[in-house]
């Protein structure tokens, strides 16, 4: 049996599903994806991120025009955090999410079906390993992570 951290060439990566697909009655939709895509889900939380916390979450945007928008947008209701393993899943999950404005998102990616515009686009997707990390530690503990 394996064990967390030794997933036998698989790669860890973060999703969070955003207020708007969860408003929007999305979620289950949007998990399904997911595993069809082979997504292993080793932990999911649902919450509803606090100003702090989504400031915290997004401090590396924090000189960007669209830094206070975002972090109204991602606190106006739950959200749900999954933590997602599977060969190559960074660029995997990026790959199934699509761009990041949902009106150029490639048709059928989750951004072009459940997404609207460049900040409801219904799923954030960590875009590097070492970003998944520290993205993953933001929302879960080591003991929450179960495997196959
Ligand atoms: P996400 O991949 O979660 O990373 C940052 C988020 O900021 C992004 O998705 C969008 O929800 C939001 N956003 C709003 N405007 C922009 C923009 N011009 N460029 C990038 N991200 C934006």
């Amino acid at each position: 049996m394996m064990s967390v951290g030794e997933t036998g060439g698989m790669e860890e990566t973060l999703t969070i599903i955003k207020p708007d697909a969860v408003r929007a009655g999305n979620t289950g939709r949007i998990i399904a994806h997911l595993e069809d895509a082979r997504f292993e889900i080793q932990a999911m939380r649902r919450m509803h991120l606090s100003r702090a916390q989504a400031e915290a979450f997004y401090a590396v945007h924090r000189e960007r025009p669209f830094y206070a928008d975002l972090v109204a947008f991602m606190t106006s209701g739950p959200v749900v955090a999954i933590a997602l393993a599977r060969e190559n899943a960074v660029a995997h999950l990026r790959d199934v999410m699509g761009a990041t404005d949902s009106t150029q998102a490639a048709e059928g990616t989750i951004r072009n079906l459940y997404g609207t515009n460049i900040q409801n686009n219904a799923i954030h997707g960590s875009d590097s390993p070492e970003n998944a990390a520290i993205e993953r530690a933001f929302f879960f503990a080591a003991c929450d992570l179960v495997g196959r």
